[in-house]
């Protein structure tokens, strides 16, 4: 008996073997669940062929969530695959070099505003874009890395990851009514592609190195999926608006 029988999840985020969500998706087709991916532009067909690398294909809709017309004909675009949904994973982000990578004094708001709109913003756009597809018990979760402390080279990332608990708590808030979690898991660094775009990201790896007393690899994608799927579960029934660390336990350590 999988943990996730029966559940239908949209999976946003998959863009190589490499991605958290490429993981998770992996993870919840083995607990049971129907796997619906998205995937954005030109690596739309780069999406495409994810899914098909997945134990049981996944059918991928194309969803950019800054393009308000996507934003609006998810849900149609999802029941064609699926008749409702259990669980939504946000696992996007982006922000231009110009602002991270020891940026944060001279980044401008045009480029600090692409990187909260996709990374902090959207979290509450997918979530009411497939809010008429969710159903009572159905599970939100994001992906962010710890935004209450300021990090060697993250900067605006940064602030917009402080900015996206934010949009977790009020989502919160506001779907608590209708049976609906919303939950972040805070992950240590993984070299996926955009960690990799993030200028001095070893700074990062250095931090875990020195500080987790769990250790840490930053090469695995797994332990940062398997609480995502476990979100995703019934298993945390009563848990809204958190933030569940998965890093080696480097948010409990003094300097
Ligand atoms: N890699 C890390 O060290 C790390 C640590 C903590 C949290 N996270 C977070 O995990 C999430 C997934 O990132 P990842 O590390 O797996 O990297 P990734 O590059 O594999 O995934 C990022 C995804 O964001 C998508 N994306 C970017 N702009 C988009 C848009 N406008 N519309 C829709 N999708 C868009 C990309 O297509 C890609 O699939 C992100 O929120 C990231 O900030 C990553």
């Amino acid at each position: 008996m999988g943990m996730l029988d029966g559940k239908n999840i949209l999976v946003t985020g998959v863009l190589t073997e490499g991605s958290i969500a490429f993981e998770v998706a992996r993870l919840c087709q083995e607990q049971g669940a129907t796997v619906v991916l998205t995937g954005v532009g030109r690596s739309l067909k780069i999406t495409q062929a994810m899914g098909r690398r997945l134990p049981v294909e996944a059918p991928v809709v194309e969803l950019d969530v800054t393009d308000a017309e996507h934003l609006a004909a998810l849900a149609d675009k999802v029941r064609e695959h699926v008749p409702h949904l259990d669980g939504v994973v946000h696992s996007i982000g982006f922000a231009p070099q110009s602002v991270m990578g020891g940026n944060f004094m001279s980044g401008e708001w045009e480029d600090v505003s692409t990187a909260v709109h996709i990374s902090s913003y959207s979290l509450k756009a997918l979530a009411q874009a497939a809010l008429p597809l969710m159903v009572k018990g159905s599970s939100i979760v994001g992906l962010t890395f710890d935004g209450r402390f300021a990090w060697p080279v993250y900067d605006w990332m940064g602030v917009a990851k402080a900015a996206m608990e934010a949009v977790n708590r009020y989502l919160a808030r506001d779907l608590g009514q209708h049976g609906i979690r919303a939950n972040l898991v805070s992950a240590g660094p993984i070299k996926t592609t955009a960690a990799k775009h993030i200028p001095g990201f070893e700074q990062m790896e250095g931090v875990w190195a020195d500080r987790a007393p769990l250790g840490w690899d930053s090469s695995a994608t797994v332990p940062t999926a398997r609480t995502v799927t476990a979100l995703l579960s019934d298993w945390f029934p009563a848990t809204t608006g958190e933030m569940i660390h998965v890093d080696g336990g480097v948010h409990a350590m003094g300097q």
